[in-house]
């Protein structure tokens, strides 16, 4: 059975940069995933650096933080049944040059640091990743639950 969802999405410089920015909010409209929350911020390193805290240990952690603050992004708040997985399954996979046309990393990604955009992969880091960029007052959706 589906699930309502909430998700974090974000456009990435790259894409930011690239004036993809419609272009993506209007496929996930498209998809009947609802907007429930949106700004354009210059992420600091700081902020870079404790969203993807997870990866710090990894090599590509400094390069990462260094693409996330290299020009502004779009954060933004989804919600709809299944909203994770539909989210993730528009962007596609990790790396572009795998991404099939038609996915947002495929049609707007370069390699598999530039991608385009992030999805949150499960709710508990959803909930985590909204709360990072989204206080309760600029989250607004029918379902006042979640
Ligand atoms: P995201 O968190 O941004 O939605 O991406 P993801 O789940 O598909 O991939 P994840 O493993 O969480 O990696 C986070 C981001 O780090 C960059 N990356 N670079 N150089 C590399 O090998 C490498 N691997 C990952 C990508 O920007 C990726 O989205
Ligand atoms: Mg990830």
């Amino acid at each position: 059975m589906a699930e309502l969802q909430r998700t974090l999405a974000i456009v990435k410089p790259d894409a930011v940069a690239a004036g993809a920015t419609g272009e993506i909010l209007r496929r996930i409209e498209e998809k009947g995933l609802r907007i429930v929350g949106l700004k354009r911020l210059q992420l600091s390193e700081q902020l870079a650096r404790g969203f993807y805290a997870v990866h710090k240990e990894r090599p590509f952690y400094g390069d990462l933080v260094k693409f996330m603050t290299s020009s502004p992004v779009v954060v933004v708040a989804l919600e709809g049944d299944d909203a994770i997985a539909r989210w993730r399954d528009l962007m596609g996979p990790t790396n572009s040059t795998e991404a099939p046309a038609g996915t947002i990393r495929g049609d707007f990604g370069t390699d598999v640091e530039r991608n385009a955009s992030h999805g949150s992969d499960a709710p508990e880091t959803a909930k985590v990743e909204l709360a990072y960029f989204f206080n309760a007052t600029e989250i607004q959706g029918p379902v006042e639950a979640l």
